[in-house]
């Protein structure tokens, strides 16, 4: 089984948030299970800089994107098993930043096509591209677009995970000839258009042969409206090939037993360092250095969707238990102000640091008793889980991600990993952390069972991966590949690879004079050197 992993960021080469986990994780566990994979992601400036030491150049073309036509590299590295693809363009790629410039829609637009078009330079031909989120939802219409003259292209499967529904790739309707070069058959027939507007993620939905969410949970909350962001009745559509896949944490990387950045180790058997941890986070944070009262951490975006409207409300109330509460994050303005004159009120006993630090969210995950997570809405969340591993109880809402691996409280039971509550309410949310302030102060051994509880959960990616196998043994008709004994390692040689597509054009082996390797120089083929101007390309039709 060979698998293409598309995304448009992933640790450690690029990250802004949990998708860059996920597309981190999730192909070194797949390998582990035999899969055959490779990734592919954009050659981003930040990519460069930290890894180009590293990176193999192996070809360029001329990808064409509407009537642009313009220089596509591949550079690659091996690591984990995986065979990492990066597609360049220095125009699209070389910037500072991920996201966030004008042009995104046609910056992504490229890379989509880059994909498909550069598949035969790959070595590797996918029996399944898996994509994510809206950066990479054209693959599969180009797949179809393209696949009416290419045979071997209809016999590649689609993945689409959807990380987060609120962001769909929504474009004015002239994009869809004039930047993505589709005709109007994919308006007409319903696929691709929605309020008037082009949305990539719609048509990705509609076409892709598996839709996967981040959690069950979320899969079923897409068909309501409250969650859909208008895309519920496209969810509905899904039917069978929806199904909700939890994402895990790379367990080696978050591990109290072994994480340098902690001040003491420690595990659910032995939780002394604990103990150290947390007099750290005092300090470092600038809360009273005292063991006496249990810490409440929060690590997040300071967006409405994470439930700050919530904490906001119920502030002072939350104040007045005997807690002490340490925030880390950035977001929107008000968040912040709310949060730069709260810590006021409470020296000593509120700390706030409106920023985005690893080695702060590790002494939080470490020193907090509590971790506190009231979303409105949650695709999986990845930081309840660490909160978890590292033995900071969470309190969640339960939606998405957190409901499916919060499980709450129960003294009768003596069972559950964590404090719950289920409508979106700052009565119900104080209520719940007043309960584990109390059973944190009055119960301390049953507080104790419960936080074990919540370290001894497996959220590696074994199980997740297992999951996503059975998808793609789904789609495909394929065996499941078995595990074996050591990762599989995917050839270097591009000689060596079984499948060399007979019928498509060859790579140019010159790379971008911007963009060549020192000694990495290779024969140099005629080639087209436009970068703009109609193409002259027959018109396309869709493959219905
Ligand atoms: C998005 C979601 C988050 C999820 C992450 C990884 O950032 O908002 O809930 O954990 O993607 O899938």
């Amino acid at each position: 089984m060979k698998v293409l992993y598309a995304s448009s960021e992933a640790v450690p080469f690029c990250k802004t948030g949990g998708l860059a986990d996920v597309a981190g994780s999730l192909p070194p566990a797949l390998a582990e299970e035999g899969v055959e994979i490779a990734a592919v992601l954009p050659l981003y400036q930040t990519v460069r800089e930290k890894f180009g030491q590293e990176l193999e150049f192996l070809c360029y073309d001329y990808v064409d994107l509407a009537w642009r036509h313009d220089y596509c590299g591949v550079f690659r590295l091996l690591r984990g098993g995986v065979s990492w693809y990066f597609l360049d363009n220095e125009r699209y790629f070389r910037r500072p930043e991920l996201y966030g410039y004008p042009d995104d829609g046609e910056r992504f637009g490229f890379f989509a096509r880059a994909v498909v078009q550069m598949l035969p330079h790959l070595n590797f031909w996918p029996d399944v591209i898996h994509c994510n989120d809206w950066q990479t939802a054209l693959i599969p219409i180009y797949l179809k677009d393209d696949g009416v003259r290419r045979d071997r292209l209809r016999s590649i499967r689609t993945v689409l995970t959807i990380h987060n529904i609120e962001y769909q790739g929504r474009f004015g309707k002239e994009t869809l000839g004039d930047l993505f070069g589709l005709d109007q058959g994919w308006a007409d027939d319903g696929t691709i258009l929605m309020d008037g507007s082009v949305n990539l993620l719609k048509a990705a939905i509609l076409c892709a042969d598996a839709v996967t969410t981040v959690s069950p949970t979320y899969a079923s909350e897409l068909k309501l409206s409250y969650y859909a962001h208008g895309m519920e009745s496209v969810m509905e559509r899904c039917g069978g090939k929806l199904s909700g896949v939890l994402n895990g944490i790379d367990t080696a990387r978050y591990n109290p037993a072994a994480d340098p950045q902690l001040v003491a180790p420690y595990t659910a058997g032995d939780l002394s360092g604990k103990a150290a941890d947390k007099a750290y986070l005092q300090k470092v944070m600038g809360l009273q250095e005292t063991p006496d009262v249990p810490v409440i951490g929060m690590v997040s975006r300071l967006v409405a969707h994470k439930g700050l409207d919530l904490v906001c409300e119920v502030f002072h109330d939350i104040m007045e238990l005997p807690v002490q509460v340490a925030v880390l994050g950035k977001g929107d303005r008000k968040y912040e102000e709310f949060f730069r004159w709260a810590v006021r009120q409470y020296p000593g006993r509120l700390a706030v640091r409106l920023d985005y630090s690893a080695e702060l969210a590790t002494a939080i995950y470490g020193g907090a008793d509590l971790f506190l997570m009231p979303s409105r809405s949650e695709p999986c969340g990845l930081s309840q889980m660490i909160a978890m591993r590292y033995g900071a109880v969470p309190i969640v809402r339960e939606t998405g991600g957190l409901r499916d691996t919060v499980h709450p409280y129960e003294a009768q039971r003596d069972a559950g990993n964590g404090f719950t509550f289920a409508d979106y309410n700052s009565g119900d949310m104080l209520y719940v952390i007043r309960q584990a302030a109390e059973l944190w102060r009055d119960h301390p051994d049953a507080f104790g069972r419960l936080r074990r509880r919540g370290m001894e959960e497996d959220f590696s990616w074994n199980r997740s991966a297992g999951q996503y196998l059975r998808v793609y043994g789904e789609i495909t008709g394929a065996e499941l590949p078995q595990k074996p004994q050591a990762a599989p390692e995917i050839s270097e040689n591009p000689a060596a690879a079984e499948e060399t597509p007979p019928a498509e054009p060859a790579p140019r082996a010159r790379p971008h004079p911007h963009t060549q390797k020192k000694g990495t120089a290779k024969k140099a083929e005629p080639g087209g050197t436009s970068s703009h101007g109609p193409s002259g390309k027959p018109k396309r039709s869709r493959n219905v």
